[in-house]
């Protein structure tokens, strides 16, 4: 599975990144809005220091807009994927913008039906939110389930990006039923390395360590 960091600040890319193991990040307006600075600036710097995929979201309601601002936000970085919202505009900005070779992340995605339209239009990858679906008592490890399987059913090679999470069960699950991302803010992939039972056995081992004689470290 890989993780990704759903976040626009570039300290926590860059302590994600210590840890060896970050694939990727993901953007959206209010993430960048965040930071105070400005849109290209901040994708751009994020770009230079994650080598994985880097989402960059446009703000178009129309196709033609969202196609524009695609190919714009493409050229900054060649590891730049465009993130469009699922409409219908959405879509066929998709299609458009996938014919031409730029990888995109289909966002926004509350039902299954969503998902697969994206693949269809050749999306690079779909990002259903599960935080959000579980806000509105609405059942969202099934919604990754049924993507994945209908993904399985006709080989599309989309990519399934877990995002919205909101606690490390979410990430479990996900990795249970084979997502290929979970994108994630910073806590979260902290939290996914920590147990109490770690840290107390860590603190009994050293307090015996005390107790062997002729240490050599
Ligand atoms: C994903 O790409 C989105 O940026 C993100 O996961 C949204 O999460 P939220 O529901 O916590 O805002």
């Amino acid at each position: 599975m890989q993780f990704f960091l759903d976040t626009a600040d570039i300290d926590e890319i860059r302590k994600g990144l210590d840890l060896g193991i970050l694939d990727g990040v993901t953007t959206n307006p209010t993430l960048v809005a965040k930071t105070g600075r400005p849109f290209r600036e901040v994708i751009e710097e994020i770009c230079s220091v994650v080598p994985g995929p880097v989402s960059a979201e446009v703000v178009s309601l129309d196709a033609e807009g969202m196609v524009r601002e695609g190919k714009m936000v493409a050229q900054w970085a060649e590891n730049i994927v465009v993130k469009i919202p699922i409409t219908t505009e959405g879509l066929k900005a998709i299609n458009t913008l996938s014919q031409e070779g730029v990888k995109i992340n289909t966002t926004l995605v509350f039902n299954p039906m969503q998902a697969l339209m994206a693949a269809k239009a050749g999306a690079a990858f779909v990002s259903p939110f599960l935080g959000r679906l579980d806000d509105v008592s609405s059942p969202s490890l099934g919604l990754v389930a049924s993507i994945i399987d209908i993904y399985m059913n006709y080989g599309y090679e989309t990519e399934v990006i877990c995002a919205s999470i909101r606690h490390p069960m979410h990430v479990v699950e996900c990795a249970r039923m084979g997502a290929d991302i979970a994108t994630m803010p910073y806590a979260i992939f902290e939290k996914l390395i920590k147990h109490p039972l770690t840290d107390a056995g860590i603190k009994g081992f050293l307090a015996d360590w005390e107790k062997v004689p002729d240490k050599p470290f």
